[in-house]
């Protein structure tokens, strides 16, 4: 594989640039949508020995760190709905500091681009210790987390070289939804909503290419906050990990204080914040709460908060009512998978941020890719 900066300045850009291509690479020949009377479904090769007993665990158990984290976050809800199983959450050093129960019956799933975080793979050996079934997925053949654990899938999102992670976040919630349709497996109840997100993931490069054509629009944003010492995000459901992640890309790259809000938290503390001078990113994408974004919107707009709304094409007028803002449109896609489109406006901006700071785009100070040290 060939690795260098092609046509760009950065490697982030790059990547960012890159994700119609890497996602595709990511389905290739996983994903299957035969002839009218042919069932869409999917393959995961390197889980076919362990799904009966992933199916049978009483509870999935996502472990990563930073991006990684975020990724798992994004891909919870599907992964919930299609296996009925519960899932829960662990930032993999959080675990360990708390020696949090892991049990036989749980399948851990270790999530890390590198396959190599010291954090997650000692995880991963506590949570073979515990006797967990193991799952990595990760972007690296060979690394450490992929050859400890008991199966698993890669990325394939390609070598990512920017210490940020863009490419390789999307790559992981597609393989996190094609998880999630493994294990939901044939279940008649939920047969149409697995088919629609088949489609929706086959549709996913296309609608990146669509929106990475903010790319421009995202740059003029970043002149305007290129000063701000700080920039919240607001996101819920399937969103609030876009929130966590669009605020992480922004710190960690144009070294600016973001923080990712749960929206639904924002009355019990955030809300203290809101002024005419705070910069506010709202993501109020079409699903599920998207009244519920609404009515967030309305009451930061009766605070005087300074808006900038991310929402589905068409929209601009919904979102807006009762105030200004600036208002940023994506295509829609199959409410569990906007993530994947959500998060490319953010990486767009914490990338000319970073440019028009001045700062390092592809070794943000004090970062490293790959954290092998506790
Ligand atoms: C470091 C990197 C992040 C990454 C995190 C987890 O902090 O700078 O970009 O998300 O490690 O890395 P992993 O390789 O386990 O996904």
């Amino acid at each position: 594989e060939q690795i260098n900066k092609g046509k760009y300045e950065h490697y982030m850009q790059k990547e960012i640039h890159e994700q119609p291509e890497s996602l595709t690479t990511t389905m290739r020949g996983r994903l299957i949508r035969g002839g009218s009377c042919k069932a869409k479904t999917v393959l995961l090769g390197g889980l076919k020995d362990h799904l009966k007993t992933i199916r049978r665990s009483r509870r999935i158990v996502f472990i990563g760190c930073g991006t990684s984290y975020n990724a798992a976050l994004a891909a919870r809800p599907i992964l919930e709905e299609l296996s009925g199983i519960p899932v829960t959450m662990e930032i993999a050093s959080d675990l360990l500091d708390r020696q949090g129960p892991i049990y036989r019956e749980d399948t851990a799933v270790l999530v890390s681009q590198s396959g190599e975080t010291a954090d997650t793979l000692n995880a991963l050996e506590y949570a073979l210790e515990n006797g967990a079934l193991c799952v990595g997925i990760t972007n690296t053949v060979g690394s450490a987390i992929a050859r400890k654990t008991h199966c698993g899938v890669h990325i394939n999102a390609g070598a990512e070289i920017g210490v940020a992670s863009t490419k390789a976040y999307t790559s992981q919630i597609v393989v996190m939804a094609m998880l999630a349709l493994a294990i939901g497996g044939d279940l008649i109840s939920s047969q149409e909503r697995r088919e629609a997100v088949i489609d929706g993931l086959f549709d996913l490069p296309s609608k990146l290419k669509e929106v990475l054509k903010l790319d421009q629009e995202m740059k003029d944003l970043a002149k305007l906050l290129i000063a701000e010492q700080s920039l919240l995000v607001f996101g819920r459901g399937y969103n609030y990990a876009t929130a966590l992640e669009g605020a992480l890309k922004v710190k960690e790259v144009a070294l600016m204080h973001s923080e990712g809000i749960l929206a639904g938290e924002m009355k019990h503390g955030p809300l203290a914040l809101v002024d005419e001078t705070l910069p506010i990113f709202v993501i109020a994408t079409r699903d599920a709460c998207f009244s519920k974004q609404q009515s967030v919107i309305q009451q930061l707009h009766a605070r005087k908060g300074r808006l900038i709304v991310m929402c589905t094409k068409g929209d601009a007028a919904s979102v807006c009512v009762g105030g200004s803002c600036r208002v940023i449109e994506v295509p829609q896609a199959e409410d569990c998978l906007q993530p994947v489109i959500n998060i490319v406006p953010l990486q767009l901006l914490a990338y000319h941020l970073t440019v028009l700071r001045g700062h390092n785009v592809d070794q943000p100070r004090n970062l490293a890719k790959s954290v092998t040290t506790q």
